[in-house]
């Protein structure tokens, strides 16, 4: 009996210590973390460095650099694309006809960590 507490012990011991590797998760109150959200929801369209303007191998779609834009530029825009701040009428942002594209990204993310990213996108050079 005593074995099966400890092993039980044990395995919630290595339940919380592998949560605490998860980047983040909305839910769950970890800080966000802004750079690996980036690298993980942004590089392969906007680059490592925030200076891509269009998809690979498509010259169709094109768009802004967005390293440097102001904090609060970001986090407003990708509020909007989100469908948050502009609910009131329904209309997703939707600047350059792609904001489709913007939406299925931002759908996931909770405020705090568009608030996160965009500082992010603010520093990138
Ligand atoms: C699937 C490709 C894709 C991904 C992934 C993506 N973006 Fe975008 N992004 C776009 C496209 C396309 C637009 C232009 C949308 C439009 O037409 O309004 C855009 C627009 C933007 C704009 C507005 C630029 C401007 O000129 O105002 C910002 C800011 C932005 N993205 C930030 C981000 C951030 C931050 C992430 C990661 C959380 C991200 N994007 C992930 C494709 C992507």
């Amino acid at each position: 009996m005593k074995k099966i507490v400890l092993s039980m012990l044990l395995a919630s011991i290595g339940l919380v210590a592998s949560e605490g590797t998860v980047p983040y998760k909305s839910g769950l109150l970890l800080p966000p973390q802004a750079d690996k959200i980036y690298e993980k929801e942004c590089t392969h369209c906007h680059g490592k460095d925030g200076k891509q303007t269009g998809f690979e191998g498509s010259s169709r779609v094109t768009y802004s650099e967005i390293a440097g834009m102001d904090t609060a530029e970001v986090a407003k825009t990708l509020k909007e694309y989100r469908g948050g701040v502009k609910s009131k009428d329904y209309q997703q942002l939707n600047k350059y006809g792609y904001g489709a594209l913007m939406r299925s990204v931002t759908a996931d993310l909770s405020w705090d960590e568009i608030d996160a990213v965009a500082k992010y996108v603010n520093g990138l050079k």
